[in-house]
């Protein structure tokens, strides 16, 4: 992550006691939230991985509320995981949302880590390296037949970690690059949305839809 991406991801940390601040996030993400729903189909028969939570699980809480599905939030960082909790508790969802610590490299959603394997994985902005999260996924047996994926926009692609599908890795070779702008990029196979919805946000403008099934 770039500097501006981990001085967003600092401030959720520090002004995780604010709960003004989960309401702000809350309304802001809200139509996205929604627009990722209808695109991957989420309903109250899902359950929902949000792969990198942070302190302010405010995507995690909105999937739990808008969709009715059953959500498990993961954030590889310890630190985070229990003002996660608290504020899970705080905006009534904590019942709907179970916070778990692990990488979304490791914890595919098969059940193998989790109480139950889940039917659709959520990743977050800030989440990296995603090429291999998605990779994991897609290859994973019994894992979430699909998966959401926050696409930076390019101007904030060294910020956050972008997905490198097939027509970045295209405009990538056409510009003389060898890769898209992963960390990981030299052994990806470079991955086909399924479908994608437009965001207004300031970082990203997509999020990408991939199937595994
Ligand atoms: C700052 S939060 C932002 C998410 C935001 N609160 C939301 O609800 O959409 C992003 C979190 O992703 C976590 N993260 C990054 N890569 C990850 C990975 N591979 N697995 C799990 N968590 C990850 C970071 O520790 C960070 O806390």
């Amino acid at each position: 992550m770039g500097r501006f991406g981990e001085t967003v991801a600092a401030l959720e940390k520090v002004f995780t006691d604010a709960p003004w601040l989960f309401e702000v996030y809350t309304r802001i993400y809200r139509s996205v939230v929604d627009r990722e729903i209808e695109l991957a189909g989420i309903d109250a028969n899902d359950r929902v991985l949000n792969v990198g939570c942070g302190a302010m699980p405010f995507t995690a809480a909105l999937l739990a509320k808008r969709s009715g599905a059953t959500v498990y939030a993961l954030d590889n960082d310890p630190s985070v995981v229990r003002e996660a909790r608290r504020n899970l508790a705080r905006a009534g969802v904590a019942d709907d949302v179970e916070v778990v610590v692990g990488d979304g490299r490791e914890v595919i959603g098969d059940g193998t880590h989790l109480p139950e394997p889940c039917s659709v994985a959520v990743v977050a902005l800030q989440a990296e390296p995603k090429d291999e999260i998605v990779e994991r996924y897609r290859r994973a047996q019994g894992g979430p037949s699909r998966v959401v994926v926050r696409q930076p926009r390019s101007v904030f692609s060294a910020d956050y970690d972008p997905v490198t599908t097939a027509q970045a890795a295209q405009d990538s070779a056409h510009d003389g690059g060898s890769s898209a702008g992963s960390t990981t990029s030299s052994r990806v196979i470079p991955a086909v949305p399924d479908g994608s919805v437009s965001h207004w946000m300031v970082t990203f403008g997509r999020s990408l839809l991939f199937r595994t099934d």
